[in-house]
């Protein structure tokens, strides 16, 4: 789960990282309020930025300083609503300006390749840390951190040092990196990352802006993790399947897939998306694991979300039969339109099934028994994956 910039930045402040004070606006009175707030106070000048789970909000627009109140509800006005790449932002963050001296990089991240946890450490901050690496490699520092020493101030040190980060700041950047490292395993995060990392005009060490994503793996530990989840923002779909177990992932095409097995379910991404180039360029729609037990009832579920997404067009349902065979998964197709009629729901697009593997004759002959409205059933998966995207195209 990514965190958005605001909930990053709580977190750090419950481990001591020195952050900009600011809270969280839905309306451009609230920013005003907000920044009246810190007028009140003394500080006239904030930075509004747009709350949204993707990189680049500075070069979209979403990060704009305000002067004065009013300013601040102006900008924060022009800012919600905003879509940057394909995400509408929602909130905004108001914080008060910070006066910066130098901008730097730093990050702690899970290298799934190395199997150990690295940390990226660069004088060079503020932009994006791929394009310092591609034109000055040796400005950014890539520092192994073994899981089980983890980082000390001595480490944390070293780190900023290799970084090239300048004499004035590498006692608050020491300090502030081993802290960030008590947020990464503590929280258990598989990323940690602060772009920019600042030294202030007054040689304050600070982290201007926050990238944290926590590891979905330990929730069951991290209880206090749930409250982060963004129903809001997240696919209201993925919601629904979530909450029936189910495994969907919505992607931007026309061509429903459903498979059992994730191995599968992928494979079969691949194939539409080969095939569908000679149909005008049809994409799969999602990723739809059933997994193991085909039942009417998970089949169904399956059916009703994948349905319920007005851009598909067609829909693949590839399933190899192992475990569960394909009788099994017939009977499951069959009841599910049964019990989609019951729930009132209609299936009103064409399904593509393949069927194959453990009992697939019987599993077909079932099918077609059925002779259930716009089902046909194709032999291979590349086949199927044509036709479906061949169907999609003609629905479009
Ligand atoms: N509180 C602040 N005070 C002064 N300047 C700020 C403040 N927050 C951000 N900035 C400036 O805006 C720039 C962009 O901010 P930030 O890094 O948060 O967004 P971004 O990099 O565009 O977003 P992302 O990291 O999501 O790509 C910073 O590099 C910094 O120069
Ligand atoms: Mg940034």
């Amino acid at each position: 789960m990514d965190l958005f910039e605001h909930q990053a930045k709580e977190l750090f402040a419950q481990y001591g990282v020195p952050v900009p004070a600011g809270k969280v606006a839905r309306t451009p009175q609230e920013a005003r309020a907000i920044a009246e707030e810190f007028a009140a106070a003394g500080t006239s000048r904030v930075v509004v930025k747009a709350q949204v789970k993707t990189g680049g909000r500075g070069k979209a627009g979403g990060v704009k300083l305000a002067d004065s109140p009013a300013d601040a509800e102006e900008k924060a006005g022009r800012i919600l609503g905003m879509d940057i790449k394909g995400h509408t932002v929602h909130k905004v963050l108001v914080e008060e300006a910070s006066s910066i001296a130098q901008e730097y990089y730093f990050s702690f991240l899970l290298d799934r390749a190395n199997r150990t946890f690295l940390s990226i450490c660069s004088v060079e901050g503020g932009m994006e840390i791929e394009e310092v690496a591609a034109t000055n490699p040796d400005a950014v520092a890539k520092v192994p951190v073994s899981a089980l020493a983890g980082v000390d101030r001595v480490t944390a040190r070293e780190i900023a040092l290799k970084g090239r980060l300048p004499e004035q700041a590498l006692e608050g950047a020491a300090e502030l990196i081993e802290r960030l490292w008590a947020v990464f395993v503590d929280e258990d995060a598989t990323l940690v990352e602060v772009n920019p990392l600042i030294l202030t005009a007054d040689g304050q060490v600070k982290a201007l802006d926050g990238k944290v994503t926590l590891d979905g793996n330990a929730e069951f530990r991290q209880e206090d993790h749930a409250a982060l989840e963004d129903e809001a923002s997240a696919d209201p779909l993925e919601a629904r399947a979530k909450a029936k177990d189910l495994n969907y992932v919505k992607l931007d095409g026309t061509v429903g897939i459903i498979g059992n097995g994730a191995g599968l379910v992928m494979s079969t991404l691949d194939v539409v998306a080969y095939a569908g180039e000679s149909f005008g360029g049809q994409r799969p729609a999602n990723f739809l694991d059933i997994g193991g037990g085909a039942s009417a009832e998970v089949m169904a579920n399956g059916l009703e979300i994948v349905l319920s997404d007005p851009s598909v067009k067609s829909v693949f349902v590839n399933v190899f039969g192992g475990i569960t065979s394909c009788d099994a998964v017939a009977n499951g197709i069959v009841s599910a339109y049964q019990l989609l009629a019951d729930r009132g729901e209609r299936v009103d697009r064409p399904l593509v099934v393949r069927l194959d593997g453990n009992n697939a004759e019987l599993g077909r002959k079932i099918l077609a028994d059925a002779a259930l409205p716009g089902v046909e059933q194709v032999e291979t998966m590349d086949d199927a994956a044509k036709r479906a995207a061949e169907l999609a195209a003609a629905g479009v």
